[in-house]
Parts: C-alpha cells; sequence; structure tokens
C-alpha cells in the first residue's frame, strides 16, 4: 500500500472551514496572497475512521456532558506501546483539552509562584508564555549546537543553571519542534539522571512523537526506568497525528500519583471537568483504526522532507535547512543572506509571499531562521520553495 493510497497529494481548498491557518489572513494582520505554511495543522483530511466517528456521534443528536471510562484510557496506552514501545498503565492517563493547557495546569500545580521552570530554546513559543503567564521564573538554556551543527545539550550549563536558579521545573520538547531533534536515549537519560539528583521535574511534550523519520527512534522519556517514570509528567495529544487541534483533546500521563492528583485538582479549580464528546468519539477512532494512514502520511511527510532538502541543496544552497529526525516543521538558516530582522521579514512576507513562522519568535538562537511546515500537499510545498526562490533570487 502506497502513500497515495490515501491521496496526499490532494490539493483541498481549505478557505470557509473555520480554519486558523487558512481564513485568519485580515485578523492576523497578514495578506490574503500569503501561502500559508505557519502553524502546526496539516492540509490534509483527516482520515476516514475519524470522519465516520464523528458522524456516527453528530447522527444521534445529543451532545451532553460525558465522562471517560477506562477503556477509553486504555485505547491510549494500547497505541502508544504499539508504536513506541511503552503503554502506561491507563490508570496514569488524564484527560485535556490541549497540551498547552495542560502544560499550564501542570506548571501551576507542580511550582509556586516566583518559582523557576526551565526551557530549552529556540523552542515552540509558547512554552515561554506558559511560564511568564502564571507568573513562575523562566530560565532559558539555549540549545548548543556541536562540530556537526546538530543540536544537542549543553549538560553542563543545564546543571549549573538548575542548581543555581533553583530549577523546579524542565519543560523538555521531544521530539524537538523547530530543531527536529529526536533526542536519543543517552540524551534523555543524561537529562532525567541531572533533573532527578536536583529534584527537577521532567514535562516531556512528546506531541510529535509519530513524526520520526529514517533510522530516529522515539524514546518515550517515562520508559527509560521507573525513577524517571515517576520523575516526570508527559503530555501527547492526536491533534498533531491526525490533524484534530479543533476537537481539544490531549493526554497527560502522570505516573506519580501525588503529580497527578495535583495536576487534576489543579485543572478541577480553574474549571475544567468533562471531555468535549466529539473529541473523544475521534480520539478512539484515531487510536484504534487508522494506524495504516500513520504509516502512509509519515512516509509522505518524509518525502516531503528530502523533497525540500535537495530543493534547497540544488538552487537556493545559500540557505541551510537543518536536517530533520523527526516533526514535519523544517528549520531553515537564512543567515547566509546576511538580512536584518526587518529585511528577512520583508522578503518572506512582501516578496516570496508567504506566511511562515520567523525564527526569532522562538527565542534565543532563532534569530535568521524561518520555519516551514511541509504537512501539505507536494504541489504546495513545491509552490513555497519556488516562491522562496524567486523572492531570494530577485535580492
Ligand atoms: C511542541 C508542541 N506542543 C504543543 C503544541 C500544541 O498542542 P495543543 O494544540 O494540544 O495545545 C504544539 C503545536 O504546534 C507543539 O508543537
Amino acid at each position: 500500500m502506497t502513500a497515495n493510497h490515501f491521496d496526499f497529494d490532494k490539493v483541498y481548498d481549505r478557505k470557509n472551514t473555520n480554519s486558523l491557518k487558512w481564513d485568519f489572513f485580515k485578523e492576523r494582520k497578514r495578506s490574503a496572497d500569503e501561502l500559508p505554511l505557519w502553524v502546526a495543522d496539516m492540509d490534509f483530511r483527516s482520515p476516514d475512521p475519524i470522519i465516520a466517528a464523528l458522524k456516527e456521534t453528530a447522527d444521534k443528536g445529543f451532545f451532553g456532558y460525558t465522562v471517560e471510562k477506562y477503556e477509553d484510557k486504555r485505547i491510549v496506552s494500547d497505541y502508544l506501546k504499539r508504536r513506541h514501545g511503552f503503554g502506561p498503565d491507563p490508570d496514569d492517563i488524564i484527560f485535556q483539552p490541549s497540551v498547552c493547557f495542560a502544560l499550564t495546569m501542570a506548571v501551576v500545580a507542580l511550582a509556586k509562584e516566583g518559582e523557576a521552570v526551565l526551557i530549552n530554546q529556540p523552542v515552540y513559543y509558547p512554552f515561554a508564555n506558559i511560564v511568564r503567564d502564571v507568573n513562575r521564573k523562566l530560565v532559558i538554556n539555549p540549545l548548543a549546537r556541536n562540530a556537526d551543527g546538530k543540536y544537542v545539550i549543553d549538560y553542563d550549563l543545564l546543571e549549573k543553571q538548575i542548581i543555581e536558579e533553583k530549577v523546579k521545573l524542565y519543560i523538555l520538547c521531544s521530539p524537538h519542534n523547530p530543531v527536529g531533534r529526536v533526542w536519543t536515549k543517552e540524551e534523555l537519560q543524561k537529562i532525567g539522571d541531572i533533573c532527578l539528583s536536583h529534584g527537577v521535574t521532567v514535562l516531556a511534550d512528546e506531541i510529535h512523537a509519530d513524526f520520526i523519520y529514517e533510522d530516529n527512534v522515539f524514546t518515550p522519556f517515562a520508559s527509560i526506568s521507573e525513577e524517571f517514570e515517576k520523575n516526570s509528567v508527559s503530555f501527547t495529544s492526536p491533534s498533531k497525528t491526525f490533524n484534530m487541534a479543533g476537537l481539544q483533546i490531549a493526554e497527560v500521563l502522570a505516573h506519580d500519583e501525588k503529580k497527578r492528583k495535583a495536576i487534576e485538582n489543579t485543572s478541577n479549580t480553574y474549571g475544567y471537568a468533562e471531555i468535549p464528546i466529539m473529541g473523544l468519539s475521534a480520539m478512539k477512532a484515531a487510536y484504534t483504526g487508522c494506524d495504516e494512514w500513520v504509516d502512509a502520511l509519515v512516509d509522505y511527510i518524509y518525502g516531503n522532507i528530502t523533497y525540500m532538502e535537495s530543493f534547497l541543496k540544488e538552487r537556493l544552497p545559500m540557505l541551510k535547512m537543518v536536517h530533520p529526525e523527526g516533526t514535519y516543521l523544517p528549520w531553515v538558516d537564512f543567515s547566509g543572506l546576511s538580512l536584518s530582522k526587518g529585511e528577512l521579514e520583508d522578503l518572506m512576507r512582501n516578496k516570496a509571499k508567504l506566511w511562515l513562522d520567523a525564527g526569532y519568535i522562538f527565542g534565543v538562537g532563532g534569530d535568521g531562521f524561518e520555519r516551514y511546515n511541509v504537512a501539505c500537499p507536494r504541489e504546495t510545498l513545491k509552490e513555497a520553495l519556488e516562491r522562496t526562490e524567486k523572492a531570494v533570487k530577485g535580492l
């Protein structure tokens, strides 16, 4: 069965679907002729079993309160076990509306006001906002690059900051958005050992875990040891893999009862009680009937990554794409063009007519980069790259 069996090449018109990516140009002060490859939302339709499950629920016509059953948590655990070799105890799982909401609840529950929360940068920009918005102290650990240009953790600096800032929590992006690293078991072991020895709880955001390429292997943080399991909380969701962020369902895997109860109590205090009935239906269909679709999707996106890499190497060698080990969000270094922040923004928006996430919004180390979203039909990606080429060559 090839990727095309599911027709990922098909270009859909997503306008007038209430899509943040396609229907909010004016509100976001962008011009309507820009091609959007910014937010991590795919231009592929969700797989048929999800659409069928939603129709079945809709046809019943009742949308009252629902809550999850043990069986629903087992579905999550079975999926994680099948795909990543580690299925948490279903009782360790709690549902939340989104990973960002859940991270916020975890930060509030597990660190007091003023206490320090460490993140790497560049990183998915809401991490910094979450920490600041709830008045915890933000500690930034810049990612380092080794001799091959690969992004790595500076463990000495990490430990120094943890000690000096009395860090309580470390929000780890694994796999990493935007630098595309799939942290190896050895790397996670080192991070985890440092955190364990200084009483730092790891909040592992594993939302991109299904997008792994070549011989890279995703290691769930909690799978490494029982100690790590107890000293961490992991976050996942069907929203990225199945393109269903609008259905608002995510999972928290909290293996330590005290931490789990603290997160649950905090989220109850903030008024969150029941999961959405449509999200639950979709989640169950996603995690039980779509494995073949996920395999084909990941193959297709990997094809896009290699297409983009060859395109840039041949036609725009002055741009350096960081080879992604995972995620669908390639990180491209434009610093070879020696443009100021304003000039680069002008190039992408006004000349290339592309709506991307500019690197600087990801924090320290992001200047001069642009993040592309390649979870789109090849034709859309080709158009984006040709627009990039035209603009760069017109400089
Ligand atoms: C690392 C990471 N975490 C969380 C999210 C958002 O997840 P949610 O919509 O469930 O809050 C994203 C979306 O891009 C992401 O890249």
